[in-house]
Order: C-alpha cells, then sequence, then structure tokens
C-alpha cells in the first residue's frame, strides 16, 4: 500500500497543470520564432516533460539524458556520471534542460558546466520544483514551476528509492518511510 507512505499532498494535479502551462506560456513566448531541443533528465522529469513538451507550440526535438551525481566531496565541477547521453550534437543550438527539482543544485551546476562545453547557442533550466533552502551552489533555473519548503517530496515523476513516481499528485512522504 501506497497511502500510508504519503504524509500529506503538497500540490494537486490540478494545480500542477496550471503550473506547467504558465511554464510553457513563458518559454513559447522566449523562444517564439527559434529551434528548441528540449532535454528530459531521467528518470525524474519524465512526467513533468511530457507535460510540458505538449504545452510547446514552437519547433522543438527531443532528447534524453541520465546522469549520477557523485555526491558532496571533494572533487570539483566534473564529478557527474553520464549514463545515458545526448545523441544530438547541441553546438550552436537552443537547449532547455528540463529537471524534476533544484536541492543542492550541485546535479544541475555540474550538468550545465558539461554541457556549457558543448557550445550551444543557448542553455537554460526548467524544474518543476525549487528547494532554494537547501541549496549548496550558486545556480538557479531560468524556468522554476514551484517554490517548496524543505520536505521530502514524491510523485509526479519524484521518487523515494525508485518507488512513488507514479503518483498523481506531488506529497510529502511520511518520514517513517526512511527513518526505518
Ligand atoms: P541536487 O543535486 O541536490 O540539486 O539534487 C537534485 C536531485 O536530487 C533531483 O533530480 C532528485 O533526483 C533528487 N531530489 C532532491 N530532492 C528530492 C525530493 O524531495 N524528492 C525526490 N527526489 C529529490
Ligand atoms: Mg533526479
Amino acid at each position: 500500500m501506497v497511502n500510508k507512505d504519503i504524509q500529506s499532498v503538497l500540490i494537486y494535479d490540478s494545480e500542477i497543470k496550471e503550473i506547467v502551462k504558465g511554464l510553457a506560456t513563458k518559454i513559447n513566448k522566449d523562444y517564439s520564432g527559434e529551434q528548441l531541443l528540449v532535454v528530459c533528465m531521467l528518470k525524474g522529469s519524465c512526467i513533468f516533460f511530457s507535460d510540458l513538451i505538449r504545452e510547446l507550440d514552437l519547433d522543438i526535438r527531443l532528447e534524453f539524458m541520465r546522469i549520477s551525481s557523485y555526491g558532496n566531496s571533494a572533487k570539483t565541477s566534473n564529478n557527474v556520471k553520464i549514463i545515458h547521453d545526448l545523441q544530438e550534437d547541441i553546438k550552436g543550438k537552443n537547449v532547455l534542460i528540463v529537471e524534476d527539482i533544484i536541492d543542492s543544485g550541485r546535479t544541475i551546476k555540474n550538468l550545465k558546466e558539461l554541457l556549457a562545453k558543448r557550445e550551444p547557442k543557448s542553455l537554460r533550466v526548467a524544474t518543476m520544483l525549487d528547494k532554494p533552502d537547501r541549496r549548496e551552489v550558486d545556480i538557479n533555473g531560468e524556468y522554476i514551476g514551484k517554490v517548496i519548503p524543505n520536505e521530502f517530496v514524491v510523485g509526479y515523476g519524484l521518487d523515494y528509492a525508485q518507488k512513488y513516481r507514479n503518483l498523481k499528485d506531488i506529497c510529502v512522504l511520511a518520514k517513517s518511510v526512511y527513518l526505518n
């Protein structure tokens, strides 16, 4: 059973739909008349990505990437392990990275540094969620769905131990799930 693992609903799916539409309106305006390569960061952003691209009224192409971060420790900028890389050359292209959440900011900072070396025309980040209270590095997304408090959330693509990604709402996970 999943319900007992959920403490509360933070963002209902009806609100999620409005947030996604609002983000798409801004993106459509900013890239009007331009081509855009939209990058889904697997696995967490798969549902947000699917909703967002269907609201885009632009000449877009889709790409998928999966990385894992080595975490905080001593290593500097390039501590990202690429599990699945982009198939397309991004040189000279407008690239929009689609993420589920920016937490410490390390993943997105490392990823941006890595992709910037490939010389895209532009490189921006759209994130469904942002937890600025947790930030450890100086980075922000250009398109932010919703700023949330420092709670561990699941659903709408976000997981805990690969579970709960299929929940329609964004939910606060019960502490009993990860304190046991
Ligand atoms: P960062 O490098 O600390 O910004 O981590 C970002 C990644 O951590 C996200 O792509 C998520 O996979 C994961 N993450 C951070 N906070 C949460 C959360 O509240 N729920 C689920 N995953 C999270
Ligand atoms: Mg993730």
